[in-house]
């Protein structure tokens, strides 16, 4: 979070509840657009918009010079409204995905989006439906992969994602069988990896891309990069960047050696972009003791943010005394425990400090009253955008601090939202 303490991006976080209530996700544009610069030596920068899709977050990246990656219909219609173009070179939205629903298919050819295939019969579908001609890129599976959680594991045997290693002969033949070129070799072995893991995937790439045929012109790194949600995780530093750019750079330009022709290098990242730019700012509603543990409760749930409940991921956490324009003003008599801290929802998992196993863990906070504000920092990433209706509550506010001004930028779901479409025969 940049800015004193009580700030987000130096705006008073009592502020922003008081105007946009509480649960509300708030993003730091500033913070966005430092990241984005800081991957500017890769050709592209892909934004994989499925970490927070919010228009305003694509409409920023858009104009900062990144070019974004969708995997359903919902997110081309999200990034055409944020007034990316359809068409261009390099393709300013890829549809990358295992799957093409009916709905996405029929997207990627209304609209000419390029994509991306990590299925056989991706490229059979796609084929028939362009009646022969056009170009395609592969996701590869190596046959290993890496991720902060299994389930953030997208390569190996038991991953469902990428057309597998060995497959590239038949995949090849497909994509002659429908006059498709094949232009571009993408892999994404999984989320939050250490780099040297990514690092890699540099070396499979390199490895598997010469038997792609003639028409590539395309590699991509796909996303993953880490980010430190712990004090004390390593950060990624401007030398750990630039070397993992060299990394690749030499892996592309071997290769533009062996093949004869130059590559585009594309790199991929959702979290890095948008993690630590968001804090997700709740209410605390209760505070109770359970033989002995300190439970601390909020009006966000996992409904509002789903990270660790479905992975025991770790979120910091500060709170901010009720009408104090600054954390820490207030917090002098309060001593510091151990807490639980945990959501409105009708399900004993709904607790934020719990770890891969599901086991209640604590974090050290200040003792809560009802009223304070708890923060949940690096929330900008997968935070909004896996968040649910469950217990039929309303998806949180989403603010954006630009100009050091806080714009609305989603509005809070009302109750209406919440049955729309819905009818008693
Ligand atoms: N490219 C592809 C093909 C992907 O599947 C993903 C993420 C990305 C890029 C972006 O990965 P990133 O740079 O954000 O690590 N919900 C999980 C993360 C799931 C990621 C799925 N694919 C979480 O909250 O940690």
């Amino acid at each position: 979070m940049r800015g004193p303490c009580g700030e987000i991006a130096f705006v008073p976080v009592a502020e922003i509840a008081r105007d946009f209530g509480t649960p509300t996700y708030v993003y730091d544009a500033a913070a966005i657009v430092e990241r984005i610069a800081e991957l500017s030596r890769f050709d592209v920068l892909r934004y994989a918009q499925k970490a927070n899709s919010n228009l305003a977050v694509l409409d920023l990246c858009r104009r900062h010079g990144a070019l974004v990656d969708a995997v359903s219909a919902g997110e081309i219609h999200r990034a055409l409204a944020a007034g990316f173009d359809a068409q261009g070179d390099p393709p300013p939205i890829v549809y990358t995905a295992d799957v093409f629903d009916r709905e996405s298919l029929d997207c990627v050819i209304e609209h000419g989006i390029a994509v991306n295939c990590g299925s056989p019969d991706m490229i059979d579908q796609y084929g028939e439906s362009t009646g022969g001609g056009g170009e395609i890129t592969l996701r590869i599976n190596p046959g290993f992969g890496h991720g902060h959680n299994r389930k953030t594991n997208t390569g190996g045997a038991h991953s469902k994602h990428g057309v597998w290693h060995e497959d590239l002969p038949d995949c090849l033949a497909r994509a002659r069988r429908h006059g498709l070129r094949i232009t571009g070799a993408h892999m994404h072995i999984g989320s939050g990896a250490d780099l040297e893991h990514l690092a890699q995937v540099a070396g499979a790439l390199e490895r598997l891309a010469p038997q792609l045929g003639g028409d590539l012109h395309t590699l991509s790194a796909g996303g993953g990069l880490p980010v430190p949600y712990r004090a004390g995780e390593p950060a990624s530093t401007p030398e750990t960047l630039a070397s993992y750019f060299r990394l690749w750079d030499a892996a592309r330009r071997r290769l533009e050696a062996r093949l004869g022709r130059a590559l585009r290098l594309e790199i991929e990242p959702g979290r890095y972009l948008v993690a630590e730019a968001g804090t997700l700012v709740t209410e605390v509603r209760a505070v109770k003791r359970q033989g002995g543990n300190h439970f601390v409760l909020v009006d966000a749930g996992f409904n509002t943010l789903a990270r660790p409940a479905m992975y025991g991921a770790y979120h910091p956490m500060s709170l901010l005394p009720k009408n104090s324009r600054a954390a820490g003003a207030g917090l002098e008599e309060r001593k510091v425990c151990e807490v639980v801290v945990g959501g409105p929802l009708c399900e004993s998992g709904d607790i934020f400090t719990q770890d891969e196993e599901g086991m209640v863990r604590t974090q050290p906070l200040p003792e809560a009253q009802v009223g304070d504000l708890l923060l949940i920092g690096c929330a900008g990433a997968y935070g909004f955008s896996m968040s649910s209706n469950y217990n039929s509550k309303p998806r949180a506010a989403e603010v954006m601090i630009s100009g050091g001004r806080a714009h609305l930028v989603r509005a809070r779901e009302t109750g209406a939202d919440l049955m729309r479409g819905e009818r008693i025969p």
